[in-house]
């Protein structure tokens, strides 16, 4: 199945921020977002991956700065807010996509067994033996990293009674995938701050909403999910048996609910997380 990028809204006049968008599924959301007539503040920890980004922005001729930060440090976040507006203006559309997993907050294994308590193998990780190190880094960089850059950029968007938050959540928020623990439990607490943010600021104008992606191909899970000759491993096998689709995402895919939930035609909606994810949250493997 192919995808096709046929939504059309105007976002001329607004300016988006785009936090992780040096990453796979961000940086192309940056794109659509400037494609859209946005503004785009393109945001992640490594400058030379959000310059790209940004470089190709302005090619293809939007309007777009890198701007190098990291989202936990919130003094770093408000010279930031500072650059923005007076290089773009207010930040008008905020999407917190900066977001990700730790090697140390994740058990190696599906199950635990006593047998494996008793002699656990040398670079094996069950519960027990979780990093707090790498726990916290995991609920820091997804929960706080949303929290955090919402306080310092939708305090505008309040004050002038309109705006938009995006978060990205994932499918183990619904359900808790095998291994990923922590970072399961972190991206259910983004659906359930979701909810709560667009409580508390629906007074304001503001509307906050989620994207919850399946699974899509990227450099990081890449050596998980394929065999080296461009097969399928055993848990990428166990995930395209779970999406009806049939198919792993393209970045593209989240296109449409981005610039949907970016726009006005979304206007009556807020506190949602939107699937996007070829079926996978709708099966339960019967
Ligand atoms: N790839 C998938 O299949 C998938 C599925 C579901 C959800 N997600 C979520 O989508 C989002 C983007 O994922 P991706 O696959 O594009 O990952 P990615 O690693 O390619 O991008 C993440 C980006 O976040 C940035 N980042 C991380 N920590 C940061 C910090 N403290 N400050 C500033 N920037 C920081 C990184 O530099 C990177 O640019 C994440 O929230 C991820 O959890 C991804």
């Amino acid at each position: 199945m192919s995808n096709t990028m046929d939504l059309s809204v105007d976002l001329s006049g607004k300016v988006a921020l785009v936090t992780g968008g040096g990453g796979i599924l961000c940086s192309q959301m940056a794109k659509d977002l400037a494609a859209s007539g946005a503004a785009v503040a393109v945001m992640s920890r490594t400058q030379s991956k959000i310059q790209a980004v940004a470089d190709a922005i302005t090619a293809a001729g939007g309007k777009a700065i890198a701007v190098s930060c990291d989202v936990l440090d919130r003094d770093a976040l408000e010279a930031a807010r500072e650059r923005i507006e007076s290089e773009l203006g207010p930040v008008d559309i905020l999407v917190n996509g900066a977001g990700g997993n730790h090697p140390l907050g994740t058990a190696t294994v599906n199950h635990c067994s006593a047998a494996l308590l008793d002699d656990t193998p040398e670079g094996t990780r069950t519960f027990f033996d979780l990093d707090l190190e790498g726990v916290s880094f995991v609920f820091n960089v997804n929960v706080i990293g949303t929290l955090l850059p919402s306080q310092i950029f939708a305090r505008s968007m309040a004050q002038r009674g309109e705006g938009c938050i995006i978060n990205i959540s994932s499918m183990s928020a619904y359900t808790a995938l095998t291994r990923v623990g922590a970072y399961s439990a972190a991206k259910a607490a983004i659906n359930n701050f979701t909810g709560w943010l667009a409580v508390h600021l629906s007074k304001c104008g503001v509307r906050v909403n989620a994207i919850a992606p399946g699974f899509f191909l990227t450099e990081q899970n890449r050596a998980l999910l394929t065999t080296e000759d461009g097969g399928l491993s055993e848990r990428g096998q166990t995930i395209m048996d779970s999406t009806p689709i049939g198919e792993f995402g393209n970045p593209e895919d989240l296109s449409g609910t981005l610039l949907w939930l970016a726009s006005s035609s979304s206007r009556f909606i807020t506190g949602t997380v939107i699937p996007v994810d070829g079926g996978f949250n709708a099966f339960s493997g019967v």
